[in-house]
Protein backbone atom coordinates (compact mmCIF):
# COMPACT_ATOMS: atom_id res chain seq x y z
CA UNK A 1 0.00 0.00 0.00
CA UNK A 2 1.10 3.53 -1.20
CA UNK A 3 2.07 6.17 1.80
CA UNK A 4 2.41 9.45 1.54
CA UNK A 5 5.64 11.41 2.86
CA UNK A 6 5.23 15.31 4.09
CA UNK A 7 7.91 17.49 5.74
CA UNK A 8 7.09 19.95 7.20
CA UNK A 9 8.05 24.21 7.22
CA UNK A 10 7.66 24.71 3.92
CA UNK A 11 5.45 28.20 3.01
CA UNK A 12 3.01 27.75 0.09
CA UNK A 13 2.96 29.86 -2.70
CA UNK A 14 0.90 29.54 -5.78
CA UNK A 15 -2.16 28.37 -7.20
CA UNK A 16 -4.24 24.67 -6.75
CA UNK A 17 -6.25 24.21 -9.87
CA UNK A 18 -10.07 22.63 -8.02
CA UNK A 19 -11.63 19.76 -9.79
CA UNK A 20 -14.97 19.02 -10.33
CA UNK A 21 -16.66 17.91 -7.51
CA UNK A 22 -16.29 14.19 -6.62
CA UNK A 23 -20.02 13.97 -4.58
CA UNK A 24 -21.59 15.90 -7.46
CA UNK A 25 -20.18 13.61 -9.48
CA UNK A 26 -21.60 10.44 -8.04
CA UNK A 27 -24.86 11.71 -8.00
CA UNK A 28 -24.93 12.82 -11.59
CA UNK A 29 -23.70 9.58 -12.95
CA UNK A 30 -26.59 7.47 -11.57
CA UNK A 31 -28.72 9.70 -13.80
CA UNK A 32 -27.79 8.00 -16.89
CA UNK A 33 -29.92 5.07 -15.91
CA UNK A 34 -33.05 7.37 -16.33
CA UNK A 35 -32.63 8.00 -20.24
CA UNK A 36 -31.93 6.02 -23.04
CA UNK A 37 -29.76 8.81 -24.72
CA UNK A 38 -26.22 9.51 -23.79
CA UNK A 39 -25.36 11.83 -20.69
CA UNK A 40 -21.77 13.14 -21.18
CA UNK A 41 -20.28 14.86 -18.05
CA UNK A 42 -17.34 17.35 -18.21
CA UNK A 43 -15.26 18.78 -15.39
CA UNK A 44 -15.56 15.22 -13.80
CA UNK A 45 -12.68 13.95 -11.33
CA UNK A 46 -10.30 11.43 -11.81
CA UNK A 47 -10.72 9.29 -8.68
CA UNK A 48 -11.09 6.08 -7.39
CA UNK A 49 -14.59 6.05 -6.24
CA UNK A 50 -15.94 7.57 -10.19
CA UNK A 51 -13.77 4.21 -11.10
CA UNK A 52 -15.96 2.53 -8.61
CA UNK A 53 -18.93 4.53 -10.03
CA UNK A 54 -18.01 3.34 -13.77
CA UNK A 55 -17.97 -0.55 -12.54
CA UNK A 56 -21.38 -0.37 -11.00
CA UNK A 57 -23.09 1.16 -14.03
CA UNK A 58 -21.74 -1.35 -16.31
CA UNK A 59 -22.46 -3.71 -14.06
CA UNK A 60 -26.17 -2.28 -14.94
CA UNK A 61 -25.11 -2.60 -18.67
CA UNK A 62 -24.27 0.88 -19.34
CA UNK A 63 -21.51 1.83 -21.17
CA UNK A 64 -18.97 4.80 -19.76
CA UNK A 65 -16.29 5.92 -21.90
CA UNK A 66 -13.86 7.64 -20.12
CA UNK A 67 -12.17 10.51 -22.52
CA UNK A 68 -9.25 13.32 -22.20
CA UNK A 69 -7.87 11.14 -18.99
CA UNK A 70 -10.75 11.02 -17.63
CA UNK A 71 -12.40 14.52 -17.70
CA UNK A 72 -15.36 13.60 -19.68
CA UNK A 73 -17.26 10.81 -18.83
CA UNK A 74 -19.20 9.71 -21.70
CA UNK A 75 -22.44 7.29 -20.65
CA UNK A 76 -25.28 5.63 -22.46
CA UNK A 77 -27.71 3.61 -20.60
CA UNK A 78 -29.48 2.20 -23.72
CA UNK A 79 -30.21 -1.33 -22.48
CA UNK A 80 -30.16 -2.05 -19.19
CA UNK A 81 -29.15 -5.57 -18.69
CA UNK A 82 -29.17 -5.83 -15.16
CA UNK A 83 -30.91 -4.47 -11.70
CA UNK A 84 -28.79 -5.70 -9.20
CA UNK A 85 -26.28 -3.08 -7.53
CA UNK A 86 -23.89 -5.98 -5.94
CA UNK A 87 -22.86 -6.41 -2.07
CA UNK A 88 -19.50 -6.42 -3.29
CA UNK A 89 -19.45 -2.99 -5.30
CA UNK A 90 -21.79 -1.40 -3.17
CA UNK A 91 -19.58 -2.32 0.01
CA UNK A 92 -16.74 -0.65 -1.25
CA UNK A 93 -18.74 2.84 -1.58
CA UNK A 94 -21.67 3.82 -0.21
CA UNK A 95 -22.65 6.11 -2.96
CA UNK A 96 -23.61 2.80 -5.12
CA UNK A 97 -27.08 3.24 -3.57
CA UNK A 98 -28.12 6.08 -5.47
CA UNK A 99 -28.49 3.84 -8.27
CA UNK A 100 -31.79 2.91 -6.36
CA UNK A 101 -34.29 5.64 -7.56
CA UNK A 102 -33.16 6.19 -10.64
CA UNK A 103 -33.29 1.93 -11.59
CA UNK A 104 -37.00 2.08 -10.21
CA UNK A 105 -38.10 5.09 -11.99
CA UNK A 106 -37.03 3.63 -15.35
CA UNK A 107 -37.24 -0.11 -14.96
CA UNK A 108 -39.99 -0.49 -12.25
CA UNK A 109 -37.46 -2.36 -10.23
CA UNK A 110 -34.34 -2.44 -8.68
CA UNK A 111 -32.42 -4.47 -6.29
CA UNK A 112 -30.09 -2.96 -4.20
CA UNK A 113 -27.48 -3.81 -1.49
CA UNK A 114 -27.72 -2.41 1.79
CA UNK A 115 -24.59 -0.55 2.14
CA UNK A 116 -23.53 -1.29 6.10
CA UNK A 117 -22.09 0.40 8.34
CA UNK A 118 -19.09 2.46 7.65
CA UNK A 119 -16.10 3.78 9.47
CA UNK A 120 -17.88 7.48 10.39
CA UNK A 121 -21.00 6.32 11.04
CA UNK A 122 -24.36 3.53 10.77
CA UNK A 123 -25.69 5.44 7.82
CA UNK A 124 -28.99 3.71 7.82
CA UNK A 125 -31.03 4.16 4.21
CA UNK A 126 -34.54 4.72 6.32
CA UNK A 127 -34.94 7.99 4.71
CA UNK A 128 -34.34 6.94 1.21
CA UNK A 129 -36.52 4.26 1.39
CA UNK A 130 -39.74 5.72 3.26
CA UNK A 131 -39.38 8.54 0.56
CA UNK A 132 -39.42 5.82 -2.28
CA UNK A 133 -42.10 4.53 -0.68
CA UNK A 134 -44.21 7.44 -0.37
CA UNK A 135 -44.00 7.27 -4.09
CA UNK A 136 -45.20 4.11 -4.83
CA UNK A 137 -42.76 1.43 -4.61
CA UNK A 138 -42.69 -1.29 -2.39
CA UNK A 139 -39.16 -2.32 -0.71
CA UNK A 140 -38.64 -5.27 1.48
CA UNK A 141 -35.49 -6.06 2.58
CA UNK A 142 -34.34 -9.78 1.73
CA UNK A 143 -30.60 -11.19 2.07
CA UNK A 144 -28.87 -7.95 2.83
CA UNK A 145 -30.57 -6.07 -0.54
CA UNK A 146 -33.61 -3.71 -0.64
CA UNK A 147 -35.43 -5.36 -3.43
CA UNK A 148 -37.38 -2.50 -4.73
CA UNK A 149 -40.39 -2.47 -7.25
CA UNK A 150 -43.43 -0.22 -8.48
CA UNK A 151 -45.70 -2.59 -10.15
CA UNK A 152 -48.07 0.35 -11.19
CA UNK A 153 -44.63 2.81 -12.14
CA UNK A 154 -44.13 5.60 -9.47
CA UNK A 155 -46.64 8.69 -7.93
CA UNK A 156 -45.80 12.03 -7.39
CA UNK A 157 -46.54 12.36 -3.56
CA UNK A 158 -45.72 15.19 -0.93
CA UNK A 159 -42.75 14.14 1.45
CA UNK A 160 -41.13 15.50 4.11
CA UNK A 161 -37.86 14.05 5.16
CA UNK A 162 -36.86 13.36 8.92
CA UNK A 163 -33.62 14.74 8.14
CA UNK A 164 -32.18 16.71 4.97
CA UNK A 165 -30.24 13.72 3.88
CA UNK A 166 -28.12 14.89 0.67
CA UNK A 167 -28.62 10.91 -0.60
CA UNK A 168 -31.79 10.89 -0.36
CA UNK A 169 -32.69 13.80 -1.48
CA UNK A 170 -30.86 12.51 -4.83
CA UNK A 171 -32.44 9.24 -4.57
CA UNK A 172 -36.00 10.88 -4.44
CA UNK A 173 -35.74 13.75 -6.75
CA UNK A 174 -33.68 11.30 -9.37
CA UNK A 175 -36.93 9.09 -9.29
CA UNK A 176 -39.74 11.87 -9.06
CA UNK A 177 -38.68 12.93 -12.43
CA UNK A 178 -40.04 9.97 -14.11
CA UNK A 179 -43.21 9.97 -11.83
CA UNK A 180 -46.64 10.16 -12.35
CA UNK A 181 -47.92 13.49 -11.41
CA UNK A 182 -46.21 16.11 -8.67
CA UNK A 183 -43.88 15.53 -5.82
CA UNK A 184 -42.89 18.09 -3.55
CA UNK A 185 -40.11 17.07 -0.87
CA UNK A 186 -40.37 18.89 1.90
CA UNK A 187 -37.03 19.45 4.28
CA UNK A 188 -35.09 18.61 1.29
CA UNK A 189 -31.14 18.96 1.55
CA UNK A 190 -29.85 22.19 0.03
CA UNK A 191 -26.07 21.27 -0.45
CA UNK A 192 -24.43 22.71 -3.96
CA UNK A 193 -24.27 18.96 -5.14
CA UNK A 194 -27.89 19.00 -5.01
CA UNK A 195 -28.08 22.23 -7.05
CA UNK A 196 -25.53 20.58 -9.58
CA UNK A 197 -27.67 17.41 -10.01
CA UNK A 198 -30.96 19.13 -10.45
CA UNK A 199 -29.16 21.42 -13.50
CA UNK A 200 -28.37 18.32 -15.29
CA UNK A 201 -31.96 16.60 -14.88
CA UNK A 202 -33.01 19.82 -16.14
CA UNK A 203 -30.74 19.64 -19.32
CA UNK A 204 -32.41 15.96 -19.76
CA UNK A 205 -36.38 17.50 -20.42
CA UNK A 206 -36.68 16.91 -16.22
CA UNK A 207 -39.01 19.60 -14.01
CA UNK A 208 -38.04 20.66 -11.27
CA UNK A 209 -38.23 23.87 -9.00
CA UNK A 210 -36.61 25.02 -6.16
CA UNK A 211 -32.93 23.40 -5.92
CA UNK A 212 -31.41 25.20 -3.14
CA UNK A 213 -33.96 25.40 -0.70
CA UNK A 214 -35.95 23.38 1.48
CA UNK A 215 -38.53 22.40 -0.86
CA UNK A 216 -38.41 20.31 -4.34
CA UNK A 217 -40.93 20.45 -6.43
CA UNK A 218 -40.74 17.92 -9.20
CA UNK A 219 -43.56 17.62 -12.10
CA UNK A 220 -43.08 13.84 -13.65
CA UNK A 221 -42.89 14.08 -17.61
CA UNK A 222 -42.65 10.73 -19.36
CA UNK A 223 -39.03 10.14 -20.34
CA UNK A 224 -35.71 12.16 -20.12
CA UNK A 225 -33.25 12.57 -23.30
CA UNK A 226 -29.71 12.93 -23.34
CA UNK A 227 -27.22 16.29 -22.34
CA UNK A 228 -23.91 17.44 -21.66
CA UNK A 229 -23.14 18.57 -17.95
CA UNK A 230 -20.46 19.93 -16.66
CA UNK A 231 -19.62 18.79 -12.92
CA UNK A 232 -19.43 21.85 -10.40
CA UNK A 233 -16.52 22.67 -8.67
CA UNK A 234 -15.38 20.77 -5.38
CA UNK A 235 -16.10 22.67 -2.44
CA UNK A 236 -14.56 20.31 -0.14
CA UNK A 237 -11.29 19.63 -2.36
CA UNK A 238 -11.72 23.58 -2.41
CA UNK A 239 -11.87 24.29 1.71
CA UNK A 240 -9.02 21.63 2.37
CA UNK A 241 -6.26 23.39 0.21
CA UNK A 242 -7.88 26.78 1.76
CA UNK A 243 -6.79 25.17 5.28
CA UNK A 244 -2.75 24.25 3.86
CA UNK A 245 -1.50 27.40 3.58
CA UNK A 246 -3.38 28.50 6.94
CA UNK A 247 -1.51 25.62 8.18
CA UNK A 248 1.87 26.12 6.33
CA UNK A 249 1.65 29.64 6.14
CA UNK A 250 1.63 31.24 2.58
CA UNK A 251 -0.48 32.35 0.06
CA UNK A 252 -2.57 30.01 -2.25
CA UNK A 253 -5.13 30.81 -5.14
CA UNK A 254 -7.69 28.16 -5.12
CA UNK A 255 -8.49 28.67 -9.56
CA UNK A 256 -12.28 27.61 -9.83
CA UNK A 257 -12.92 27.81 -6.64
CA UNK A 258 -15.56 30.35 -5.01
CA UNK A 259 -16.55 31.44 -1.40
CA UNK A 260 -20.04 30.95 -2.17
CA UNK A 261 -20.22 27.24 -2.44
CA UNK A 262 -18.98 27.29 1.71
CA UNK A 263 -20.27 30.15 2.83
CA UNK A 264 -20.28 29.16 6.92
CA UNK A 265 -16.64 27.41 6.44
CA UNK A 266 -15.01 30.62 5.23
CA UNK A 267 -16.54 32.80 7.56
CA UNK A 268 -15.03 30.44 10.45
CA UNK A 269 -11.68 30.72 8.73
CA UNK A 270 -11.17 34.12 8.53
CA UNK A 271 -12.48 33.85 12.49
CA UNK A 272 -9.14 32.37 13.14
CA UNK A 273 -7.25 35.08 11.52
CA UNK A 274 -6.68 33.95 7.45
CA UNK A 275 -7.38 36.10 5.15
CA UNK A 276 -9.77 34.97 2.07
CA UNK A 277 -10.53 37.31 -0.63
CA UNK A 278 -12.54 36.64 -3.96
CA UNK A 279 -10.14 36.92 -7.46
CA UNK A 280 -10.70 36.64 -10.84
CA UNK A 281 -9.93 33.30 -10.87
CA UNK A 282 -11.31 31.97 -8.05
CA UNK A 283 -10.13 32.68 -4.32
CA UNK A 284 -7.50 33.77 -2.78
CA UNK A 285 -5.90 32.16 0.97
CA UNK A 286 -2.54 34.00 2.92
CA UNK A 287 -1.43 34.02 6.49
CA UNK A 288 0.30 36.37 7.49
CA UNK A 289 0.86 36.89 10.50
CA UNK A 290 1.46 34.40 13.20
CA UNK A 291 -0.88 31.66 14.58
CA UNK A 292 -4.25 31.26 13.88
CA UNK A 293 -7.01 31.74 16.48
CA UNK A 294 -8.84 29.22 18.23
CA UNK A 295 -12.42 29.24 17.29
CA UNK A 296 -15.47 27.21 17.73
CA UNK A 297 -17.10 24.67 15.07
CA UNK A 298 -20.29 23.33 14.72
CA UNK A 299 -20.98 20.85 11.93
CA UNK A 300 -24.34 21.62 10.24
CA UNK A 301 -26.44 20.94 7.17
CA UNK A 302 -25.57 23.33 3.84
CA UNK A 303 -25.24 26.37 4.42
CA UNK A 304 -23.74 25.16 7.86
CA UNK A 305 -19.98 24.21 8.12
CA UNK A 306 -20.12 20.83 6.38
CA UNK A 307 -19.10 17.71 8.14
CA UNK A 308 -16.19 17.16 5.49
CA UNK A 309 -13.96 20.25 6.60
CA UNK A 310 -14.28 19.31 10.44
CA UNK A 311 -11.21 17.10 10.09
CA UNK A 312 -9.32 19.60 8.27
CA UNK A 313 -10.30 22.19 10.44
CA UNK A 314 -9.58 20.32 13.74
CA UNK A 315 -5.84 19.76 11.99
CA UNK A 316 -5.65 23.93 11.84
CA UNK A 317 -6.99 24.05 15.37
CA UNK A 318 -4.35 22.17 17.09
CA UNK A 319 -1.48 24.71 16.50
CA UNK A 320 -4.09 27.88 16.97
CA UNK A 321 -3.77 30.00 19.74
CA UNK A 322 -6.30 29.36 22.44
CA UNK A 323 -8.74 26.28 23.12
CA UNK A 324 -11.36 25.12 20.54
CA UNK A 325 -14.45 23.10 20.45
CA UNK A 326 -15.58 21.18 17.90
CA UNK A 327 -19.22 19.41 17.70
CA UNK A 328 -19.79 17.00 15.03
CA UNK A 329 -23.58 16.72 14.88
CA UNK A 330 -23.81 15.04 10.94
CA UNK A 331 -21.97 11.83 12.01
CA UNK A 332 -21.80 9.86 15.39
CA UNK A 333 -17.97 8.66 15.28
CA UNK A 334 -16.42 10.92 12.60
CA UNK A 335 -13.30 12.03 15.01
CA UNK A 336 -10.83 9.18 14.24
CA UNK A 337 -8.43 11.68 13.33
CA UNK A 338 -8.24 12.83 16.74
CA UNK A 339 -6.14 10.00 18.28
CA UNK A 340 -3.86 10.24 15.05
CA UNK A 341 -3.05 14.44 15.23
CA UNK A 342 -2.73 13.39 19.06
CA UNK A 343 0.17 11.26 18.23
CA UNK A 344 1.96 14.01 16.37
CA UNK A 345 1.53 16.14 20.04
CA UNK A 346 -2.14 17.78 19.40
CA UNK A 347 -4.24 17.87 22.60
CA UNK A 348 -7.43 16.64 22.30
CA UNK A 349 -10.00 15.76 24.12
CA UNK A 350 -12.46 14.34 22.89
CA UNK A 351 -16.06 13.88 24.47
CA UNK A 352 -19.25 12.21 22.65
CA UNK A 353 -20.03 14.65 19.66
CA UNK A 354 -17.43 16.96 21.12
CA UNK A 355 -13.82 17.61 20.67
CA UNK A 356 -11.52 19.70 22.43
CA UNK A 357 -9.12 21.14 21.06
CA UNK A 358 -5.92 22.97 23.09
CA UNK A 359 -3.15 24.81 20.70
CA UNK A 360 0.24 23.82 21.11
CA UNK A 361 3.08 25.34 19.32
CA UNK A 362 4.07 23.34 16.61
CA UNK A 363 3.04 19.59 16.11
CA UNK A 364 5.72 16.82 15.26
CA UNK A 365 5.96 14.43 12.80
CA UNK A 366 5.09 10.72 13.22
CA UNK A 367 3.72 7.33 11.57
CA UNK A 368 -0.02 7.66 11.68
CA UNK A 369 -3.12 6.68 9.31
CA UNK A 370 -6.68 6.83 8.86
CA UNK A 371 -9.64 5.27 8.47
CA UNK A 372 -11.25 7.58 5.89
CA UNK A 373 -10.93 10.19 3.64
CA UNK A 374 -11.56 13.41 4.99
CA UNK A 375 -9.71 12.51 8.50
CA UNK A 376 -6.66 10.91 6.25
CA UNK A 377 -6.15 14.45 4.44
CA UNK A 378 -6.48 16.28 7.59
CA UNK A 379 -3.47 14.45 8.91
CA UNK A 380 -1.45 15.06 5.83
CA UNK A 381 -2.48 18.77 6.38
CA UNK A 382 -1.03 18.74 10.11
CA UNK A 383 2.45 17.20 8.83
CA UNK A 384 2.51 20.84 6.76
CA UNK A 385 3.04 22.53 9.82
CA UNK A 386 4.62 20.22 11.76
CA UNK A 387 8.24 19.79 12.86
CA UNK A 388 10.23 16.90 10.72
CA UNK A 389 8.77 13.99 9.13
CA UNK A 390 5.30 12.73 8.82
CA UNK A 391 4.14 9.51 7.27
CA UNK A 392 0.64 8.42 6.57
CA UNK A 393 -0.46 5.31 5.42
CA UNK A 394 -3.31 3.69 3.80
CA UNK A 395 -3.59 6.60 1.37
CA UNK A 396 -6.14 4.61 -0.74
CA UNK A 397 -8.35 6.50 1.30
CA UNK A 398 -7.24 9.53 -0.17
CA UNK A 399 -7.10 8.28 -3.68
CA UNK A 400 -10.97 7.98 -3.33
CA UNK A 401 -11.23 11.49 -2.87
CA UNK A 402 -8.61 13.83 -4.08
CA UNK A 403 -6.95 13.87 -7.85
CA UNK A 404 -3.27 13.76 -7.26
CA UNK A 405 -2.99 15.57 -3.88
CA UNK A 406 0.93 15.26 -3.90
CA UNK A 407 1.30 17.31 -7.01
CA UNK A 408 -1.39 19.84 -6.34
CA UNK A 409 0.91 20.34 -2.61
CA UNK A 410 4.03 20.18 -4.34
CA UNK A 411 3.70 22.47 -7.05
CA UNK A 412 3.00 24.95 -4.35
CA UNK A 413 6.06 24.49 -2.55
CA UNK A 414 5.13 21.54 0.12
CA UNK A 415 7.72 19.25 0.44
CA UNK A 416 5.64 16.24 0.34
CA UNK A 417 5.89 12.82 -1.95
CA UNK A 418 4.15 9.00 -2.44
CA UNK A 419 6.09 6.00 -1.12
CA UNK A 420 5.07 3.21 -3.47
CA UNK A 421 4.08 0.24 -1.46
CA UNK A 422 3.72 -3.51 -2.66
C1 LIG B 1 -23.20 12.71 1.53
O1 LIG B 1 -23.39 11.44 2.15
C2 LIG B 1 -21.76 12.77 1.12
N1 LIG B 1 -21.49 11.68 0.19
C3 LIG B 1 -20.86 12.68 2.35
O2 LIG B 1 -19.52 12.84 1.92
C4 LIG B 1 -21.20 13.82 3.31
O3 LIG B 1 -20.45 13.69 4.49
C5 LIG B 1 -22.70 13.77 3.65
O4 LIG B 1 -23.48 13.79 2.42
C6 LIG B 1 -23.15 14.92 4.53
O5 LIG B 1 -22.88 16.14 3.89
C7 LIG B 1 -21.85 11.78 -1.09
O6 LIG B 1 -22.46 12.76 -1.51
C8 LIG B 1 -21.51 10.68 -2.00
P1 LIG B 1 -26.64 12.03 4.35
P2 LIG B 1 -24.85 10.89 2.44
O7 LIG B 1 -27.63 11.04 3.80
O8 LIG B 1 -25.75 11.25 1.33
C9 LIG B 1 -28.22 10.02 8.38
C10 LIG B 1 -17.15 12.46 1.97
O9 LIG B 1 -16.20 12.47 2.78
N2 LIG B 1 -29.16 9.28 7.52
O10 LIG B 1 -26.93 13.47 4.24
O11 LIG B 1 -24.71 9.47 2.80
C11 LIG B 1 -26.79 9.52 8.19
O12 LIG B 1 -26.56 8.34 8.94
C12 LIG B 1 -18.51 11.93 2.37
O13 LIG B 1 -17.04 12.82 0.78
C13 LIG B 1 -30.13 8.49 8.08
O14 LIG B 1 -30.25 8.37 9.31
O15 LIG B 1 -25.20 11.74 3.73
C14 LIG B 1 -25.99 10.70 8.64
O16 LIG B 1 -25.87 10.71 10.04
C15 LIG B 1 -18.59 11.10 3.55
N3 LIG B 1 -30.99 7.79 7.25
C16 LIG B 1 -26.84 11.90 8.19
O17 LIG B 1 -28.17 11.37 8.00
C17 LIG B 1 -30.91 7.88 5.89
O18 LIG B 1 -31.72 7.25 5.19
C18 LIG B 1 -26.37 12.58 6.91
O19 LIG B 1 -26.36 11.64 5.86
C19 LIG B 1 -29.92 8.72 5.33
C20 LIG B 1 -29.05 9.40 6.15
Amino acid sequence: MDSIIVTGGAELKGQIPIAGAKNACLALMPATLLSDEPLTLTNAPRLSDIKTMTVLLESLGAEVRSMQEGRVLAMSSHDLTNLTADYDIVRKMRASNLVLGPLLARAGRAVVSLPGGCAIGARPMDIHVSGLEALGAEIELKDGYLHAEARKGLKGAVIEQRFASVGATENIVMAATLARGTTVLKNAAREPEIVDLVRCLRAMGAQIEGEGTSTIEVQGVDRLHGATHAVVADRIEMGTYMIAPAIAGGEIELVGGSMDLLPAFCEKLEGTGISVTPTANGLKVARSNGRARAIDVRTEIFPGFPTDLQAQMMALLCTANGTSVLEETIFENRFMHAPELVRMGAEIDVHGGHATVTGVERLRGARVMATDLRASVSLILAGLGAEGETVVSRVYHLDRGYERVEEKLSAVGARIERVRGE
